[in-house]
């Protein structure tokens, strides 16, 4: 999987990717990044600007099309030498459907997606409606660029990736997979504090801490994200209790 991020800030993206999960499965080959500065592919090659005023008036500066378009052009041209299928071109933005773990497992399976970070007040509305795929905001919040929102995704959907986890068992455990999430865990000492670890987990009986796993999540779930719950609940109605034959 090939991550091609167009930014006005490369080294923030290359430097915290580079670390860590992602840092290890770039080093392997399984996810790779390309964080590609825009300000290169200005035209204005004086004074090397990439933004302008809003027509119309209004507060803050607007990337504009052009840099954007072009940069996007030589990420899509390198693309399309080695695959005929149109790379997925994601603006993140505040403005987009929120990203979540659904989303991530579908990503995961694309073998290049392009990221667009904006910066100032955002990007100028031609070239949006010229590249970009899908809108993807992280949360319902305003921050100042589309770094970290990419940097969140990344992450996220590189974890999906099969081999970057060295364990593919722990994602399928993980937060959000059946809409539930993860149970409590605990590890060395037993006692600390004066609290113990639960005494099922130190039984060895595998089939009662899986139960014990999958009760204590549905409790999570219901007290902290019970919006999650009744999507879990759904998909796993309680089963009909039988009827007691009459005598
Ligand atoms: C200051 S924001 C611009 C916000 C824009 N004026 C608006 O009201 O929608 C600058 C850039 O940060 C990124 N950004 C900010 N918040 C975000 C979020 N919650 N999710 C994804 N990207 C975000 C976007 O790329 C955006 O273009």
């Amino acid at each position: 999987m090939n991550f091609h991020i167009m930014t006005l800030f490369p080294e923030m993206i290359q430097q915290s990717l580079s670390n860590s999960i992602t840092g290890r499965a770039s080093d392997k080959g399984y996810i790779s990044f390309n964080a590609v500065n825009i300000r290169d592919y200005t035209n204005d090659y004086k004074h090397h600007k990439v933004d302008d005023y809003t027509y119309g008036g209004g507060a803050g500066m607007l990337m504009q099309a052009q840099p954007i378009y072009d940069c996007y052009l030589s990420i899509k041209n390198k693309i399309s030498e080695k695959t005929d299928k149109k790379p997925r071109v994601i603006y993140v933005t505040p403005q987009g459907s929120v990203f979540n773990q659904k989303m991530a497992a579908e990503l995961a399976k694309e073998e290049d997606i392009i990221f667009l970070c904006g910066h100032y007040e955002g990007v100028d509305e031609r070239v949006l409606e010229e590249i970009v795929t899908e809108y993807v905001s992280i949360g319902d919040y305003v921050l100042t660029g589309g770094e970290l929102p990419a940097m969140v995704m990344i992450d996220a959907i590189s974890r999906l990736v099969p081999g970057v986890l060295s364990n593919d068992e722990s994602a399928m455990t993980e937060s959000f997979n059946n809409n539930l999430l993860e149970y409590p865990q605990y590890s060395r000492p037993e006692e600390w504090m004066g609290k113990k670890v639960p005494a099922i987990l130190l039984s060895g009986d595998h089939k009662k801490v899986d139960e014990w796993r999958l009760e204590q999540s549905i409790i999570r779930t219901k007290e902290r994200r019970p919006d999650l719950y009744e999507k879990w609940l759904l998909e796993n109605p309680p089963k009909p209790e039988k009827k007691k034959r009459k005598r």
